[in-house]
């Protein structure tokens, strides 16, 4: 069985999306794969509480590492690996994981590890993605799945949703138009990513 750890911080929908398409779509049986885990840097991530009101998700463990009781980044990405690892994952998601992470935690999870990020990357790295998309009088929007690099909001690009900016959107309109696609896009990505994952290992 593979194992999937997914690390959220606040509200987890798209945690919700890549656990239910798993339950719905029986990754378990079908692939061999399995969420083991979702870990939040943040006690009172509404995530946390959606995921053990389900009570048909309770094979997926809960668990906060709360950042705030941490001297250091360094100190924080170390305990988070320890803690990933018990789960031995095959892949680590950030579904709305608001960490920079250090080098050796990236290093550690090199091509395991993949993130979403509310833009149309390489277009608007970092934060207030949609209100800068607006200003800058995009038309189009969407979100972007991609693997983790020490580069912030970086690396290879494996899946992108594109929505339209209409005319009276706000970032939080924007956001909402977003979030619906990113809840299709990044489940389909966790999928495909074990699927070429096992053509590679084919060809060699
Ligand atoms: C999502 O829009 C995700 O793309 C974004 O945070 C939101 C989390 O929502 N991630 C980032 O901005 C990472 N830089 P969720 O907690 O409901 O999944």
């Amino acid at each position: 069985m593979k194992n999937i750890v997914i690390l959220i911080s606040g509200a987890g929908t798209n945690m919700a999306a890549i656990v239910h398409a798993a339950h719905q779509q029986r990754w378990r049986e079908h692939m061999g794969l399995q969420v083991s885990a979702v870990i939040s840097n943040k006690p009172n991530a509404s995530g946390l509480d959606w995921l053990r009101s389900h009570s048909e998700f309770s094979e997926v463990k809960s668990e906060v590492l709360d950042h705030t009781q941490f001297e250091s980044r360094e100190a924080f990405d170390q305990a988070l690996m320890r803690r990933i690892d018990l789960y031995a994952p095959d892949l680590v998601v950030l579904a709305g994981f608001m960490r920079i992470l250090t080098p050796p935690f990236v290093a550690h999870y090199e091509g395991r590890l993949i993130n979403i990020h509310p833009s149309l990357l390489p277009a608007f790295t970092g934060l207030n993605t949609h209100q800068r998309a607006i200003d800058a009088g995009c038309q189009f929007a969407g979100a972007t799945v991609h693997q983790v690099t020490t580069a912030l909001d970086h690396g290879a690009i494996l899946a992108q949703a594109v929505v339209p900016i209409v005319s009276g959107d706000t970032a939080e309109t924007l956001a909402a138009r977003v979030l619906s696609q990113e809840h299709l896009i990044f489940p389909e990505a966790v999928k495909h990513f074990f699927k070429t994952e096992a053509v590679l290992l084919q060809a060699t």
